[in-house]
């Protein structure tokens, strides 16, 4: 695997945060070699690490994004995992799952030697040396990182939470909104809190549903 960082615009402790750009780099994928900023273009995207290949958590892991692949299409997005294994292991376990659940992982799978995982954060010690935790970024088109989710190696994450995630942030862009806790697509969104004494008094006017002047909901 051959890889390069050609942004260093993240926090002191090298991880990159939210906000940031994310760092770019070439890899090896089970869909060829990839510069990653090449391979998004103009679309969003969410990179996930697993720990390794062939274990049971990730199996379910990666097995629920395929199937689910089609919904982060319908939002202007890619997929694309990584794990700190090789091409030839990423390449069996993708035939093993089809097997095992008739599930074809229809997206790539990044073969890391642990410098993209570094890149980005994706190793912690304290849980393993050696094996990604379950990582989640969601950048978007403009290659900002958006959002990270950290979860353990023992407990797979929620699919359902990641669509969400990235529908609250699609739906927070597209309007000028904030998402409560909670929210779902269709559900009343949060106005922003006014700035101005102009704002309060514009939104005491409005057709909102006020909790108080700086807690509103509308419907979109
Ligand atoms: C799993 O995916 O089942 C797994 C991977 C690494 C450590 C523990 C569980």
């Amino acid at each position: 695997m051959s890889c390069t960082d050609d942004h260093h615009d993240h926090g002191p402790t090298g991880i990159p945060r939210i906000g940031d750009t994310a760092p770019d780099f070439t890899a090896t994928t089970t869909q060829g070699e990839i510069k990653f900023s090449e391979w998004q273009g103009d679309s969003w995207a969410i990179m996930f690490s697993h720990p390794a290949d062939f274990t049971p958590v990730c199996s379910t892991e990666l097995t629920e994004f395929a199937r689910r692949h089609d919904e982060f299409r319908k939002r202007g997005t890619k997929l694309i995992g990584i794990s700190i294994d090789s091409v030839h292991s990423h390449l069996a376990w993708r035939e093993n799952l089809k097997k095992l659940f008739d599930v074809t992982i229809d997206y790539p799978m990044i073969a890391d030697n642990g410098r993209v995982a570094n890149l980005f954060g994706m190793l912690h010690p304290g849980e393993s040396a050696t094996a990604t935790v379950r990582a989640v970024f969601v950048i978007d088109p403009k290659r900002t990182i958006r959002a990270v989710i950290y979860y353990p190696l023992n407990v797979g994450r929620s699919i359902d939470e990641v669509v969400r995630l990235l529908d609250g942030l699609q739906t927070a862009d597209g309007n000028g909104v904030a998402c409560p806790v909670n929210w779902k697509p269709g559900e009343k969104v949060i106005v922003p809190p006014p700035k101005t004494e102009k704002e309060v008094a514009d939104r005491l006017a409005a057709d909102y549903e006020k909790l108080d002047f700086y807690l509103c909901k509308k419907s979109l």
